[in-house]
């Protein structure tokens, strides 16, 4: 068990003399998304490296800032720094941006990624809603990080993500016209692309999306008591689906093409917050 309240005690610290709020709604930006941190009125930014220990994010579409910002008179930190397991940082490291938010008393978390469609009705393009996730490759050491044991109560998966925060992102949707896809994303550690064998199997095992991000956050964060919403921007048919080859560049760009839309939805879903 790694003891994240002490490994992370200096830059709790460190910012918490510097923030101008404790942040309602963190909001976290997958890779091609963080155009979103110029769509709300932003109070104070920091870049992660002024902060004494944050790892630095190496993967492009991550700038590495930390915006405590506004919109709708809610209060809001939003990370456009995430820390990717195949980067080769620890699990411990990945987990600071919401060690961070609940040390500064954050009550809700919208997490959200760029993922590969597995499920044949998805395009790239469609955003979807994660109901569920398959996190089997890493829930161990992700156990093992939080000193978890299999008994333990806050460990039960029983609103996760938070069924009052998902009704939310439905209704969000639903009032500004997005098709919005619901589904199951499917942790993998990464750092490659999955092979089709692969991608059968997650097909025939119920995922829906795939992504090397997002599920220890949510795991960490609703750990830490807040209330989990995710969203997955599908940027490409996974691996097989179809004959293009796979790239980050690929994931850009059509992240590129669902900014509007992911801009209104994720605006609407903080106003009903
Ligand atoms: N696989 C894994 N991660 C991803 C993908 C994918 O197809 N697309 C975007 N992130």
């Amino acid at each position: 068990m790694v003891n994240l309240n002490a490994k992370y005690r200096e830059i709790v610290e460190s910012i918490k003399n510097q923030i101008p709020f404790e942040p309602e709604i963190c909001i976290v930006l997958g890779s091609g998304l963080g155009d979103f941190a110029e769509k709300v009125e932003t109070v104070k930014s920091f870049s992660t490296s002024e902060l004494p220990g944050y790892p630095k994010s190496t993967v492009e579409g991550h700038q590495g800032f930390l915006h405590f910002s506004k919109y709708a008179g809610k209060k809001l930190l939003i990370v456009q720094g995430r820390i990717h397991f195949y980067e080769g940082y620890k699990l411990s490291e990945c987990l600071i941006p919401i060690h961070l938010a609940a040390k500064l008393n954050c009550k809700n978390i919208i997490l959200t990624n760029a993922a590969g469609g597995i499920n044949t009705n998805f395009k790239p393009g469609d955003l979807m809603l994660i109901f569920s996730f398959n996190g089997l490759s890493i829930k161990k050491e992700l156990t093992e990080v939080l000193g978890l044991t299999t008994i333990d109560k806050r460990n039960d998966f029983l609103d996760f993500p938070s069924t009052e925060l998902n009704e939310k992102i439905k209704l969000a949707a639903l009032k500004e016209g997005i098709a919005l896809r619901e589904g199951v994303y499917w942790f993998t550690k990464g750092p490659s692309y999955e092979t089709k064998a692969e991608i059968k199997m997650m097909q025939k095992f119920g995922g829906d999306a795939v992504g090397m991000s997002t599920f220890h956050e949510a795991v960490y964060a609703s750990y830490l008591g807040l209330k989990v919403g995710a969203i997955s921007c599908i940027t490409n048919f996974a691996a097989g689906l179809s004959s293009t080859k796979l790239s980050h560049s690929e994931v850009m760009e059509t992240a590129k093409h669902v900014k509007f839309d992911f801009e209104r939805l994720v605006k609407k879903i903080i106003e009903l917050i």
